[in-house]
């Protein structure tokens, strides 16, 4: 299995390099790729070094499965070039997402979708990927009417030059800004570009996203993304109201049942979910679990999962694993 890594330099692509040798990922052949300006620096995996190349040269190894965190137009101009060369790209970009012709894959929820014939596969955004991981299995059981969202996003979900704006803040540093305002001691509630509905496209990836993953439209979403001085993880208030009545104790017991999900709900002894704790797992966690006192048969919890992991390096790895198992590949 030759696997390609694109954008390996990158916040995504160190952790997916990270991932693949922890998973003990069946690779016999790993090809770093990042832009031109890394070309022939060397990364570390499973301590030996390995020379960054071009795409064009990547392309012409003819990998198995390139697994892509490179930005949106790199993943346009090139997923369709690995494709060709009979690669399986899967692309943790917004690029492909909403094309009806590529899956959108969380494997906990619809990797029964895949086959042998999907050659580029979505990888959906962070905030969507730990929300439906938890509200698929709620969504079998009560069947869900609304969602409210509102998140509370790491600066290590804007990539590398964000995390450097934090620390040089902290630091009293003035160089590259990520935002378009100190981040640091600060909240902004702008995450992606603002749209003409007043909503952002982080919000409107989490709508749409939402209902492609759980292929059911029927469900209403709303959103409000927020991006804190935070690293670790990103974190969510969820409010759910369902179709049917709900018996909290077996909520708490579906989750706990819920491959992908960990239940941290104790606050008598003040244990919930938080992006400290989440860091550098795989899993999503989930706390707060109460009823909505103001809305019958609601819900609300708080959700947290590292975004470099679950929200992207770890998300792709099990789609890649899973057509391995699968023999789609
Ligand atoms: N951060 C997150 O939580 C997260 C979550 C889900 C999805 N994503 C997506 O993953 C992608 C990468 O995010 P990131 O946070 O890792 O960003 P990042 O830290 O800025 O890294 C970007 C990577 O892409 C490479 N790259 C840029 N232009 C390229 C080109 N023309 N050809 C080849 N490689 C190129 C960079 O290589 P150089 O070092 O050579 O510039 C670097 O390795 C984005 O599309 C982002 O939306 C991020």
């Amino acid at each position: 299995m030759k696997v390609a890594v694109v954008g390996a330099t990158g916040l995504v692509g160190t952790v997916m390099l990270k991932v693949l040798e922890e998973r003990n990922f069946p690779l016999t052949e790993l090809i770093p790729v990042a832009s031109e300006k890394s070309v022939g620096k060397e990364i570390t995996f499973k301590g030996k070094k390995f020379p960054i190349v071009s795409m064009d040269t990547a392309i012409g190894m003819r990998p198995d499965i390139a697994l892509f965190s490179a930005g949106g137009n790199t993943s346009l101009e090139h997923a369709p070039r690995f494709k060709e060369a009979g690669t399986t790209v899967i692309d943790n970009s917004s690029a492909w997402r909403m094309d009806p012709a590529i899956k959108l894959i969380v494997p906990e929820v619809n990797a029964h979708e895949l086959s042998i014939d999907n050659k580029i596969i979505a990888n959906p955004n962070c905030s969507t990927i730990q929300m439906v991981v938890v509200l698929k299995p709620l969504h079998d059981k009560y069947k869900i009417k609304r969602v409210v969202v509102s998140t509370y996003q790491s600066v290590t979900g804007t990539g590398v030059k964000a995390v450097e704006q934090l620390m040089n803040e902290r630091k009293g540093i003035d160089g590259p800004k990520a935002y378009p305002y100190e981040i640091d001691l600060n909240v902004l509630p702008h995450i992606d570009v603002f749209m003409e509905n007043g909503y952002t496209k982080e919000e409107m990836k989490m709508v749409k996203e939402t209902n492609k993953i759980m292929s059911d439209d029927s469900i209403k979403v709303t959103a409000t993304t927020v991006r804190i001085p935070v690293m670790g993880g990103h974190s969510e208030s969820v409010n759910i109201e369902f179709e049917n009545d709900f018996d909290l104790a077996e909520v708490r017991s579906i989750l706990e049942k819920s491959p992908g999900i960990i239940v941290v709900d104790d606050v008598a002894n003040l244990k919930y979910p938080m992006p400290k704790d989440a860091h550098e797992k795989d899993e999503v966690f989930v706390g707060r679990i109460r009823r909505d006192e103001s809305a019958p048969k609601a819900l609300n919890l708080w959700i947290v999962a590292d975004n470099l992991r679950k929200g992207a390096a770890t998300n792709a790895v099990q789609i890649a694993e899973y057509l391995i198992r699968k023999e789609l590949v």
